[in-house]
């Protein structure tokens, strides 16, 4: 099965064409990041207008570059939140229209739940899992009984974990979205050179909180000696790190399920996933996580997770869409 996904839910216009959920037979991802960078954030008019006016020859782009033809699709995916609204009516329009014209289904999809389904692409894997989605709006750990039946075990009461990084890298000087630069200031430092609070709640809630951590890192940064800063930089990482894998052992352990599927922009970073991976070995656990490129937002996610569901999800746009 042919399906051609679209993605339009925050800054970038994506579409991909994914065979059965298992071939990238082509995909295009054209980032609005330059014309939000000088604001330090995603200014939604500007990201709905950059999405329509991208949305037609990145479709185009991705069928010419996979060597199909439109009537050769047999179903069109598209993100329908959670998401700026604007920006999801572009993808949703587009996908919809598309799926008037050739007469084929157009499954709606959950961005979150999206991002977990590219570790498909590379593995064969059995369900249950425990899956963690950490990107700059979201961080959501579930447990996925089926690919249509997810349990949301936590999820974060304030700042995403991408947002931690990125406001981080702000006050360390470097333009919007910073995560990858704090990757490589870190990479010269000493993660156990700075102890990071434990953000917990009094009511024993499992769920995350990320503003604790990015306060305290800015009250170190300007008592920081700027040859320390790589210290500083691996440490916090660290204890991002340290948050992610223990949240997933404990629901590993919880829902007694040995398979674990990472996503999300966060998961580009390498010391994150080896963090990981060293902690699911030791655990008994077994982990997948994508490539880099595959885990910052894109289509083939979106392309896949409408392979794996059974049913869509309604074709309008849903903003604050739960799992
Ligand atoms: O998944 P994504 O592309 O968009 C959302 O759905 O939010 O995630 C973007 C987030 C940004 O906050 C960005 O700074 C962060 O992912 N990010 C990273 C890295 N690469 C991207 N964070 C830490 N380390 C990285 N290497
Ligand atoms: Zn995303």
């Amino acid at each position: 099965m042919l399906v051609l996904g679209i993605e339009t839910s925050c800054d970038e216009t994506a579409c991909a064409i994914v065979r059965d959920g298992k071939k990238i037979c082509s995909e295009v991802v054209v980032t609005q990041i330059p014309y939000h960078r000088r604001f330090g954030g995603v200014v939604p008019e500007i990201a709905s207008r950059r999405h329509l006016e991208a949305i037609n020859s990145v479709v185009e782009e991705a069928l010419f570059k996979s060597g199909f033809e439109m009537s050769h699709i047999d179903r069109f995916a598209v993100t329908v939140g959670p998401g700026l609204t604007g920006s999801l009516i572009v993808g949703i329009t587009a996908a919809r229209a598309l799926g008037e014209i050739y007469d084929k289904p157009v499954f709606g999809v959950n961005h979150i739940l999206a991002h977990l389904s590219v570790n498909f692409l590379s593995a064969d894997i059995s369900l249950p899992y425990i899956g963690l989605t950490a990107s700059g709006g979201h961080c959501d750990l579930v447990f996925a009984k089926s690919h249509d039946e997810f349990e949301l075990l936590a999820k974060t009461r304030d700042d995403a974990p991408g947002e931690a990084f990125d406001k981080t890298a702000k006050m360390l000087g470097f333009p919007y979205p910073g995560g990858a630069e704090i990757e490589k200031i870190a990479l010269g430092g000493n993660e156990h050179a700075v102890k990071f609070p434990v953000p917990r709640f009094k009511d024993g809630s499992e769920d995350f909180s990320f503003s604790g951590i990015k306060t305290f890192v800015k009250n170190l940064i300007s008592k920081t000696d700027k040859k320390k800063l790589p210290d500083l930089a691996a440490s916090f990482q660290k204890s991002i790190a340290t948050i992610f894998a223990d949240k997933i052992i404990a629901a590993a352990k919880k829902k007694r399920c040995q398979r674990v599927l990472v996503a999300g922009g966060v998961m580009a970073n390498s010391f994150i996933t080896a963090h990981l991976e060293e902690e699911c070995v030791k655990n008994s656990l077994q982990l997948f996580y994508p490539k880099a490129q595959l885990c910052t937002d894109n289509a083939c996610m979106v392309a896949c997770r409408g392979f794996w569901q059974k049913k869509s999800l309604p074709l309008r746009p849903e903003p604050d869409l739960k799992i």
